[in-house]
């Protein structure tokens, strides 16, 4: 672990601003542990709970935070007597306890009765909080839920460690995507634009924030597949994000064509995509509430689906209706910051604001976020179309548009599966910023940088 990575006064402030909101109550955040592959030497890649790593500040393993009023302190394992052998050399107790500005004390004796905690997704974590605290923790005690709010609005405004390190994540993610552009030509698979994406990032020294979409099937959301040969005729769906070496997630999206040049079926499309996405990111302000910004891309594809003769009716009635929702399934975007879906181990706690509750209209589900939106919240602005034929063909979805969706005229569309361009947006007190302005998503400015 990197000591010089410590950022000791943002951990110190946000601990104090957690003591002050949970008054006398004690909390206990735990790091977690990587699972092992098939014995204990060989683990899985190590990363450590966000809640962990915002008051901490870096990644612990097994570690576990109180706090009590003014006592904090990290619980630690000490080093084993063969640490040294396969790990190095730990470092001293006073370097890390300079590192993360508080004390530093022996696991064995943390006591955790009576305390609040965040319930582990991972079972092993989740097993070792139960054992410390000497109760379930799912679902969650009163304490639990507290201390889960008073975290929530914590981390819901990003101080500027916290921007800093979302700027950092935002610089490695744009460089990933113009090396992904530069690296596609007909020919080569999936895989070989991942590759050269991702190197992007390892070099400096980052990993990626979730697993790397690199596909030319983009209509499957999560398509984690990359074996598949680039077409000249294809469009590259690329949604990769760094994780800044603090923990920071960057989640862009670029659709490129394969041959560098977009067919006009396909830069139809994309330019309906594109105006989505623009005025999205024109709704982002202090005050806006989330879900008009998800109804202002929706709109506006619904718009350019009527232009080009995909959709009939009024835009406004296609919307309400949900009929847009055939090609655009998805809710616009999220929470973004330490986790790529920030806080969404809290399940809709994080994401809705208190009295709003997701709707059941398909499409409108998926939204993640219905919150006021106020200076310091990042969100990712990231509308798409997509031809999904379990969609399409789906009876209740048919009969809800009924002659309203012009298949012949969609059809028309074929060489489009899915397309989604997707930034990482900050709320600012004047209206916006985009932290990955510098990625270009012009139809012209992204043919330039695949052929170049
Ligand atoms: N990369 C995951 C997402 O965009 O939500
Ligand atoms: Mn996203
Ligand atoms: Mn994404």
């Amino acid at each position: 672990m990197d000591l010089d990575l410590a950022l000791p006064d943002a951990a110190r402030a946000r601990r104090a601003e957690l003591a002050r909101a949970l008054g006398e109550s004690r909390a206990l955040l735990f790091a977690g542990a990587a699972p092992p592959r098939n014995y204990a030497g060989a683990p899985y890649p190590f990363r450590a709970s966000s809640h962990f790593l915002y008051f901490v500040g870096l990644p612990f393993e097994r570690a576990v935070l109180s706090i009590e009023g003014d006592d904090h302190a990290l619980y630690l394992e000490p080093p084993a007597p063969d640490d040294a052998l396969w790990h190095g050399p730990a470092p001293s107790l006073d370097a890390i306890e300079a590192a993360v500005g508080c004390p530093v004390r022996p696991l064995a004796e943390l006591a955790g009765a009576g305390a609040a905690t965040l319930a582990a997704i991972d079972p092993a974590t989740r097993a070792r909080q139960e054992a410390a605290l000497g109760r379930p923790v799912d679902p969650p005690s009163r304490g639990d839920e507290a201390l889960a709010d008073a975290v929530i609005a914590l981390r819901l405004v990003h101080d500027e460690a916290a921007i800093a390190g979302l700027r950092e994540a935002a610089e490695a993610t744009v460089a990933a995507h113009l090396a992904g552009m530069a690296a596609t030509r007909p020919g080569r698979r999936e895989h070989h634009v991942r590759a050269a994406m991702e190197a992007a990032i390892l070099e400096r020294a980052m990993s990626t924030a979730y697993g790397s979409i690199v596909t030319v099937h983009g209509e499957v959301l999560h398509n984690h597949a990359h074996h598949h040969v680039l077409g000249a005729g294809d469009l590259l769906l690329a949604d990769v994000g760094a994780e800044s070496r603090g923990g920071w997630a960057g989640d862009v999206t670029r659709t490129w064509p394969v041959s560098g040049a977009f067919s006009p079926t396909q830069r139809a499309f994309y330019e309906v995509v594109l105006d989505a996405q623009a005025r999205a990111i024109a709704a982002v302000r202090p005050g806006a509430r989330y879900r008009d910004v998800h109804l202002a891309a929706s709109h506006a594809l619904a718009e350019g689906l009527v232009a080009l003769g995909v959709l009939r009716g009024d835009p406004e009635e296609l919307v309400a209706d949900g009929v847009h929702a055939l090609l655009f399934p998805h809710g616009v975007g999220h929470l973004l910051g330490l986790d790529v879906h920030d806080m969404e181990d809290l399940g809709d706690r994080a994401g809705y604001a208190p009295g709003r509750a997701r709707s059941t209209q398909f499409g409108l589900s998926y939204l993640r976020l219905d919150r006021d939106l106020v200076p310091g919240m990042a969100v990712t602005i990231e509308p798409g179309l997509y031809q999904v034929d379990a969609i399409l063909r789906d009876p209740h979805l048919a009969r809800v548009a009924g002659d309203r969706l012009d298949r012949a005229a969609l059809a028309r569309f074929s060489d489009v599966r899915g397309i989604r361009i997707e930034d990482d947006v900050l709320v600012t007190d004047a209206g916006s910023e985009v932290l990955t302005a510098a990625l270009p998503k012009a139809a012209a400015d992204v043919e330039a940088c695949v052929s170049a």
